[in-house]
């Protein structure tokens, strides 16, 4: 009795944490296919390898590398009646930064926006906010994003500039429309149902440290910062357990490589 209480308890805390998280099954499967490179990426003194893999996020949870999800995904739907459509939502929980102004478990950080998939093929849909791959900061615990797949009761006629108005705790210029996402008002205000739902967990890698040192958009980032925690270079700073409120190397680390994803989906939007 006692430890069913407590399973409940924790369930509940657990769906608190993130109330746009479907929970029990779902009537339809998304399937996001990622298809990676072999690449080598030598940073922090030594060569970080990345094998070529094909594979497939379909589930809660799968763990994958930044390096090997940070092209764009091909996607489908299983289980879908015919003149069904759809959106999707990616979302990363786990993107505080000072005062929480990033995203966080209640209003995550946007990832990619698709609206009027027909066919159940995502190929179809009208792209909203472009695919960005994870860029999960060195030195802290993993990131999961969250696809959401949504089935809408009409055609939807969102544009980027509609966003911010599901983003009005978003202070950051730099990430207006995406950061603090009000997912709940975003899903009730589309009239949208949630029918599928995968995640993926990713931590920083190779591609990731790479990325922040030699991309020419983040020229604040030296090797010294990215590499921490790497044998050879200064350890981790002690993180934090509650979300962070003050500043410190970490809290700046992953506010840049959040703005580095923006900047990236802007280059990659721009191409
Ligand atoms: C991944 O799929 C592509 C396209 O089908 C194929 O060319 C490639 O060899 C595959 N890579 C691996 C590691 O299986
Ligand atoms: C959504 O679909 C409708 C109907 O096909 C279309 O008129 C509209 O332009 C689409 N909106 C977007 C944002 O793609
Ligand atoms: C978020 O924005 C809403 C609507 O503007 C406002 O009522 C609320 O106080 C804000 N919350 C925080 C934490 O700033």
């Amino acid at each position: 009795m006692l430890s069913s209480i407590t399973t409940i308890t924790a369930l509940i805390a657990l769906s608190n944490a993130h109330p746009w998280v479907p929970s029990g099954d779902l009537p339809m499967d998304l399937t996001v296919t990622f298809s990676a490179p072999e690449m080598v990426y030598s940073v922090c003194d030594r060569d970080f390898t990345q094998s070529a893999k094909n594979f497939s996020v379909a589930t809660a949870g799968v763990a994958v590398n930044p390096g090997q999800t940070a092209n764009d995904p091909t996607m489908t739907i299983t289980g879908a009646s015919p003149g069904d459509m759809f959106t999707i939502l990616m979302l990363d929980s786990d993107a505080p930064a000072p005062d929480n102004d990033v995203g966080g478990t209640l209003k995550p950080l946007l990832h990619m926006l698709i609206t009027n998939i027909t066919n159940a093929d995502p190929s179809t849909g009208t792209v909203v906010d472009p695919y960005v791959g994870p860029m999960p900061p060195p030195c802290q615990p993993a990131n999961t994003y969250h696809y959401l797949l949504l089935k809408q009761t009409a055609a939807l006629s969102l544009t980027f500039d509609d966003l911010p108005q599901y983003t009005p705790n978003c202070t950051l210029p730099v990430f207006a429309g995406k950061c603090l996402f009000e997912v709940t008002n975003f899903i009730s205000s589309n009239q949208l149902t949630t029918v599928g739902y995968a995640s993926m967990v990713a931590g920083a890698d190779g591609f990731v440290r790479y990325t922040q040192v030699n991309d020419p958009v983040l020229s604040w980032m030296t090797e010294a910062d990215t590499c921490k925690g790497i044998d050879g270079y200064d350890p981790c700073p002690t993180l934090a357990t509650a979300p962070p409120s003050s500043s410190s190397d970490n809290v700046k680390m992953s506010i840049m490589a959040s703005a580095w994803c923006l900047i990236f989906s802007f280059i990659f939007a721009l191409n």
